[in-house]
């Protein structure tokens, strides 16, 4: 493709995607973590799609995404300097915070709750793309309910084949894992009170940091409360083979047919997440990333798929010491979440 068809592609695909979100359709948008999949948060019709494509929940909220921190002021009921220092900091980036939300956010969008999961994609063509249409877009990952999420424009056309979902291809994800989730509640006595509610690039002690370095007051509090934070489920991302953790234990030391034995008597569905169960198990695909923590980020999800789509019936993931240190908290939480079953010695 020359240089000025690759410009104009874009600029036909981003309006053509423009004028399909300002119809009440949704189509897909590339960010550095993950691919969404995108609805105007004005429309409701596109926002009930979102829910109907990807299988999900009502109860599971979306995160919308902005293009300016300006636009994410205008959907809240308080904002403070602390908030503006952290959105400055890392937006655009992999950074969602949760706040009180105003009246312009649904319901829908919020599964009800009181506060709304806002974040400012870092990909040109996502921040072109919002800032063209001028609303925000709602958007969960591209992928069906509790699987896989997506990390290149390939990926989401895999998941959605009947679908007919423009995908706006903006290449593989930088970051390849879903943004770090942080709550931030605004006390009366004007300090904050922080919590992690899903674990990702950015870590809590860079949130801790720069809130100290301009002395901010603020207290953290105990992170993954399902209340708070519906969508964490302990069965996500899911690949469409059964994935089995190794803690501290050989493959040759396990028999495949006590693992078939194991996942026959699981529940046929957990958490609305429906658990395969191979007819048989002879042969065993290893799961390998790479020891850096933040390339592992990057590989998990399009590896995960990759040996899916194999002959093997089985994936197999062992878990090394290495993968417990912080670096890998986010890579570690994602795999656990996707495993069957985690067999240790
Ligand atoms: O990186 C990402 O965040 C990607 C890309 C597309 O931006 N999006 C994403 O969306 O991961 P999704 O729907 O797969 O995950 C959104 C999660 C919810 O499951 C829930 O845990 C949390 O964000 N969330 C959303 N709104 C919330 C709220 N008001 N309070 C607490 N948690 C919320
Ligand atoms: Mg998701």
């Amino acid at each position: 493709m020359t240089f000025s068809s690759y410009i104009s592609t874009r600029f036909y695909m981003l309006k053509l995607a423009i004028d399909l979100l300002k119809n009440d359709n949704i189509i897909s948008m590339p960010t550095e973590t993950v691919y969404g999949l995108a609805a105007s948060i004005y429309s409701e019709e596109a926002l009930r799609k979102i829910f109907s494509t990807k299988n999900r929940p009502f109860f599971d909220p979306l995160i919308v995404h902005v293009s300016s921190i300006e636009e994410a002021k205008g959907l809240v009921k308080k904002w403070h300097p602390a908030i503006q220092l952290l959105a400055e900091f890392f937006w655009p980036g992999p950074l969602t915070l949760v706040l009180e939300k105003n009246n312009l956010i649904s319901d829908l969008i919020t599964s009800g709750l009181q506060t709304v999961a806002l974040r400012m994609p870092n990909h040109l063509l996502a921040l072109e793309l919002i800032n063209k249409c001028g609303f925000p877009l709602a958007a969960p990952s591209a992928n069906k309910f509790g699987r896989t999420s997506p990390t290149s424009a390939q990926h989401v056309r895999d998941e959605f084949p009947h679908e007919n979902i423009l995908v706006i291809d903006g290449g593989p994800c930088s970051i390849g894992l879903e943004s770090t989730v942080l709550s931030v509640e605004i006390l009366e006595n004007y300090s904050l009170e922080v919590s992690i509610l899903r674990k990702g690039y950015i870590k809590l002690i860079d949130v801790t940091s720069l809130l100290d370095s301009h002395n901010f007051k603020y207290s953290v509090t105990a992170p993954l409360n399902i209340k708070a934070s519906p969508g964490q489920m302990k069965h996500h991302y899911m690949p469409i083979k059964p994935l089995i953790i190794l803690d501290n234990i050989n493959i040759e030391d396990v028999s495949l047919s006590s693992i078939k034995d194991r996942l026959a008597n699981l529940p046929s569905q957990i958490e609305h997440v429906s658990i395969i169960k191979p007819s048989k198990i002879e042969s065993i695909k290893e799961l390998i990333l790479s020891d850096d923590p933040s390339w592992a980020a990057r590989e998990l999800y399009s590896k995960l798929r990759e040996s899916s789509n194999g002959k093997e019936d089985i994936i197999v993931f062992k878990m090394e010491n290495h993968h417990k240190d912080d670096a890998w908290e986010a890579v570690l939480e994602r795999l656990l979440k996707a495993a069957t079953l985690i067999l240790e010695f």
